[in-house]
């Protein structure tokens, strides 16, 4: 099996866990490479439905190994929480099966009340971030002030690095939020203690990725979050504080790029997206309602409605771009069942003229008008198929069409949450 890393071609929730999780059974080793516990991959197993925000989804199939890698931003106590909560389902969850990058940062109580109160502080303009403290550890890092996984199993560097932080923290708090300042006590304890319960998981992440591609090991990169979320490559600032993009994969777990075979995309049948920002697809109000119910469209993190549109080629075919995709996988064709027509976004138009790609400005993003194809829909039941011959023909169409437009192929294709609703092509 070649190294293969996945990702959101569109802006999350793609379905990346269902994915990841057909693709696990011919690999030795899962990795998650960006982000936190902001994203919630579902995975249906044997009718029991398992979300997964920091472990990466491998976790359910044994003997698998799994890596939380340097560019995740780990909270201790989700990640300890979701450890629990595996095990008491009867997942083995041990040192032998997980391992967790010392080079990880990690989020504090003060990150996500700082998320929060800056949110709450812009008001209209807010991004509609998870509340997770995402950003602000990340700002941390960047600043060259955050607290590691490794800073944290010494015991001295760890009080000396948070006094810091906090001292600095509880001057913004009390100054400009006007909010409680934080106590120092208690937060080194209850971190000590998660230090504790972290330490055997503890691993050097590019050391033993690298040595099991060596003994001709197989790695899944399992992206979270999506293309138009990344930092660099989104929807900027309406986007999370990570590359979500293939790249991160490599700056993520310390494997260079020479050692990653294929890069899969995943993209739903139509498109979601939750929190703020552009969304020119987006359906109107009595056919968001139709979608966002048949297909569930809450988030697996924060249960806020998803935003839901039609499918959009010319956002996808930049993710291609971005990320080197060769192949794609398209999930949910299902949720499409009962439309009478379907429609393709295939260009934007800006006063009066055809864009090829998205726009960098935002401000312009939200001003394209989609210029779409329509399609007869396939008004017929898909969840039960089980290959690409037994989907209706209009629906085979559809896919055809996604494929010529996007200019690669559909490997896989999933109709309906269970772990046998998928298929290979
Ligand atoms: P943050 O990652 O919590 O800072 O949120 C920034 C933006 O990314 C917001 O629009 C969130 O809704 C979005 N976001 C973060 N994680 C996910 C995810 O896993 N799926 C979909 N959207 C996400």
């Amino acid at each position: 099996m070649p190294n293969i890393v996945v990702v959101g071609a569109q802006w999350g929730d793609e379905g990346k866990g269902k994915v990841i999780d057909m693709l696990t059974e011919k690999t030795d080793i899962v990795v998650r490479f960006q982000g936190g516990n902001n994203a919630g991959h579902t995975v249906v197993v044997g009718g029991q439905e398992f979300i997964m925000h920091l472990i990466p989804s491998g976790i359910l199939h044994p003997g698998k190994y799994c890596v939380i890698g340097n560019g995740v931003v780990v909270d201790p106590a989700g990640l300890l929480e979701e450890i629990e909560g595996l095990r008491k389902r009867g997942i083995q969850v041990t040192p032998a099966n997980l391992g967790v990058s010392d080079q990880a940062h990690l989020i504090f109580p003060y990150h996500r009340t700082l998320d929060k109160l800056k949110e709450a502080k812009v008001g209209p303009g807010k991004i509609g971030t998870t509340g997770r403290g995402i950003g602000p550890c990340y700002t941390d890092k960047a600043a060259r002030v955050g607290i590691r996984l490794a800073d944290l199993l010494d015991r001295e560097v760890f009080r000396k690095k948070l006094q810091l932080n906090i001292e600095e923290k509880n001057i913004l708090f009390t100054r400009v939020y006007q909010a409680p300042a934080l106590n120092f006590e208690e937060i080194f304890e209850s971190y000590s203690r998660y230090a504790e319960q972290l330490a055997p998981h503890t691993v050097n992440a590019p050391l033993v990725l690298n040595r099991a591609v060596k003994e001709g090991k197989s790695i899944l990169f399992e992206g979270a979050q999506g293309t138009w979320l990344d930092i660099d490559h989104g929807t900027y600032p309406y986007v999370t504080s990570s590359n979500a993009t293939a790249g991160g994969a490599c700056v993520g777990t310390g494997v260079g790029p020479s050692l990653i075979d294929q890069v899969i995309g995943v993209v739903k049948a139509y498109t979601t997206r939750v929190g703020e920002g552009p969304f020119p697809t987006e359906f109107p109000p009595a056919l968001m309602e139709q979608i966002r119910t048949k297909g569930k469209e809450f988030g697996a993190t924060t249960h806020r409605p998803r935003r839901c549109g039609w499918f959009d080629a010319v956002l996808v075919r930049h993710s291609i771009i971005l990320n080197g995709i060769n192949e794609i996988a398209v999930t949910k064709l299902d949720v499409l069942d009962d439309c009478p027509t379907v429609k393709i976004c295939t260009t934007y138009r800006l006063a009066g003229k055809a864009l090829e790609t998205p726009p960098a400005n935002i401000d312009r993003w939200s001003q394209v008008e989609p210029i779409y194809e329509e399609h007869p829909g396939w008004l017929a039941d898909t969840s039960q198929a089980g290959s690409f011959e037994e989907l209706p023909p209009q629906a085979q169409k559809y896919l055809k069409r996604l494929e010529e437009l996007l200019g690669v192929r559909i490997s896989i294709v999933s109709v309906g949450s269970k772990r046998e609703q998928a298929f290979h092509v």
